[in-house]
């Protein structure tokens, strides 16, 4: 604890004191490369700190997995690429667009509660024969 003190109370204060901060617009045409390399540390750190604070309270979803396209589907394998024979769909079917389906390629309805948790608004693919 007593090296964070000394951090907040010796260390941090004194290298604010000695930061080559300009007071006015003009002051940064006369700033040295060497001032601007003594600002980066305090930039990056103020930088990352907004970029922190601001993707935690980012409107988003909840889900941690849903920043992947594919959270589960046979992530064992490199791409996944489904073939379905047109012969085989019969009059309708529904293919998932969303990847959250247990039946994959085939959508089951995981969409809804997918939208519902991230404010999207996937759906299926769905294939008819024309009549
Ligand atoms: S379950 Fe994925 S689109 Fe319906």
């Amino acid at each position: 604890m007593g090296v964070v003190a000394q951090f907040f109370r010796e260390i941090l204060p004194n290298y604010l004191k000695n930061l080559p901060i300009p007071s006015t617009f003009g002051d940064f045409a006369e700033m040295t490369g060497k001032d601007w390399v003594a600002l980066v540390p305090l930039v990056g750190t103020i930088s990352f700190l907004i970029f922190v604070t601001a993707r935690a309270f980012a409107p988003g979803c909840s889900d941690k997995k849903a920043a992947c396209v594919n959270p589960d589907i046979k992530k064992n394998i490199e791409k996944v690429a489904d073939t379905v024979d047109i012969e085989d769909i019969g009059e309708k079917a529904a293919f998932c667009r969303c990847w959250r389906s247990k039946k994959f390629p085939y959508c089951d309805g995981s969409h809804n509660q997918h939208n519902k948790n991230c404010c999207d608004n996937v759906g299926p693919l769905i294939i008819k024969k024309s009549s």
